[in-house]
């Protein structure tokens, strides 16, 4: 058996320890499979004194995690801390600059900085791996690099981020407002330290940066999806989006069009029959499309001791393995400078407004949508015991422009009362 690969792991938190865990309970599993031993040799974080539910105690420890990365005695820094800034940079790059292989599951790090840590990293003959980034348990970025890799691609989209598929699920399945199912899952420990990460769409948005970057092998791009997160969905809409056969997610996009590199990350309606239509609670799933193998679905844990250190785990194996793949699928000097889509794929839209029941109230909306090219496909208003009618619009194939032209001329109108609410459905 060769020698062992020498492992130093800064971050002793849920998947820190989780990996730290399998290491030590797999040892002779991993020993088979990789051909050698997996070792620790130093650990870090910011309490040494913190009881962290393993033996941490046969390992070196640093207080600072650049000086675990510099660790002559190490072939692979594992970066477990999080953050885009910071120790996890600083590390990353110090780690690179010593001649170490890094894997990381930092999404947030990748997403703005991957580009140059990746360029920096080939340039060094070292690799930079991070399936535990994107979809937690989920093998997607080998799936992608190495399964697909005979594919052209030409979508990629899916639920990536369990927290908020968890909120809208819930008030979904118990009627809960969006204010309670976010209550509830803040009481689970789902939530990131900065809530708005979760709910704003921007961890799931950073997963699909590096997505989309292997799929298209376009260079590292976080400032192109266009970003909106699930804070203003409502129960209503999720009740009214039910009524007409769709589930609410927030879903994320990539593709490529006519215009340039589109990726966005919205909630979107999608067929409550559907795959991503029946994804429940904080699993999460990402679905591929390719020319040869046409479309697959990913499915498993996005989050959690386990499922993240499996995916740590697997980047480990790689190296010790002797498996050198670049970070995105192809050198990363290499990915094109995509052109970002300027405009969003036209598509059908769900609106939903409060309307003065009054004669001709429907007509001066129906005037508005027609003056801005939008066809109606479906219309529905509901019982109402007040004044104010509720009206549901789901309109055929519109461009993005248009849809806003006619949001923005409907109050205009005096029969929508309060703002009206448009949504993308998403043909899945
Ligand atoms: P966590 O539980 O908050 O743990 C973070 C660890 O980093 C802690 O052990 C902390 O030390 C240590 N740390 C923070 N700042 C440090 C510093 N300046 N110097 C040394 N150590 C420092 O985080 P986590 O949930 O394990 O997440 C780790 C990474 O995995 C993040 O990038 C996250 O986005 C990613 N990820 C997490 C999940 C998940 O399910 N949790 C899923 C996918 C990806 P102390 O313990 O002493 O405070
Ligand atoms: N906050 C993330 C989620 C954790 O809810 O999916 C895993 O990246």
């Amino acid at each position: 058996m060769s020698d062992p690969i020498r492992l130093g792991i800064a971050g002793l938190g849920t998947v820190g320890v989780g990996v730290v865990k399998i290491v030590q309970r797999q040892a002779a599993l991993l020993a088979a499979r990789c051909g050698r031993p997996i070792e620790i040799v130093a650990v870090s974080a910011r309490s040494k004194d913190k009881d962290r539910g393993v033996n941490l105690s046969r390992y070196a420890w640093e207080d600072d995690p650049v000086a675990l990365a510099r660790r002559p005695d190490i072939d692979v820094f594992v970066e477990l801390m999080g953050g885009s800034e910071g120790p996890a940079k600083d590390a990353t790059e110090a780690a690179i600059a010593s001649g170490k292989d890094v894997v990381t599951a930092n999404k947030a790090l990748l997403a703005i900085h991957g580009q140059a840590l990746a360029e920096a990293a080939e340039a060094a003959g070292r690799v930079l791996r991070f399936e535990a980034a994107v979809a937690g348990g989920i093998p997607v970025i080998k799936a992608l690099t190495e399964g697909l890799a005979g594919n052209a691609i030409s979508r990629v989209m899916g639920v990536m981020n369990g927290t908020c598929n968890y909120i809208l699920t819930r008030m979904d399945s118990a009627g809960l407002s969006y204010d309670a199912a976010f209550a509830e899952a803040d009481g689970l420990g789902y939530l990131e330290a900065d809530p708005e990460l979760d709910v704003g769409g921007i961890d799931a948005a950073h997963k699909l940066t590096l997505l989309a970057a292997i799929a298209f092998g376009a260079e590292v791009n976080f400032d192109a999806i266009a970003l909106e997160g699930i804070g203003s969905i409502t129960i209503e809409d999720i009740r009214r989006a039910g009524d007409m056969g769709y589930k609410i997610k927030l879903l994320g996009v990539a593709q490529r069009t006519g215009r340039g590199l589109e990726t966005r990350m919205s909630p979107c309606l999608v067929p409550a029959t559907s795959p991503l239509g029946q994804l429940e609670g904080g699993t999460n799933m990402v679905v591929i499309e390719g020319d040869s193998v046409g479309q697959i679905v990913l499915r498993g844990a996005g989050a959690g001791e386990g499922p993240t250190a499996s995916a740590v785990m697997s980047d480990i194996c790689d190296i010790a393995r002797g498996i050198r793949i670049p970070t995105f699928g192809q050198p990363a000097t290499m990915l094109e400078k995509a052109t970002p889509a300027t405009a969003l794929s036209p598509s059908r839209y769900y609106l939903r407004l409060e309307l003065a029941d009054r004669p001709g109230a429907l007509a001066k909306v129906a005037t508005v949508l027609g003056e801005a090219g939008i066809s109606i496909d479906r219309m529905r208003q509901y019982d109402h015991p007040g004044e104010n009618a509720p009206v549901l619009i789901v309109t055929h194939k519109s461009a993005r422009a248009d849809l806003a032209a006619a949001m923005a001329a409907l109050p205009g109108t005096k029969v929508v009362l309060g703002a009206p609410v448009a949504l993308r459905i998403e043909d899945v």
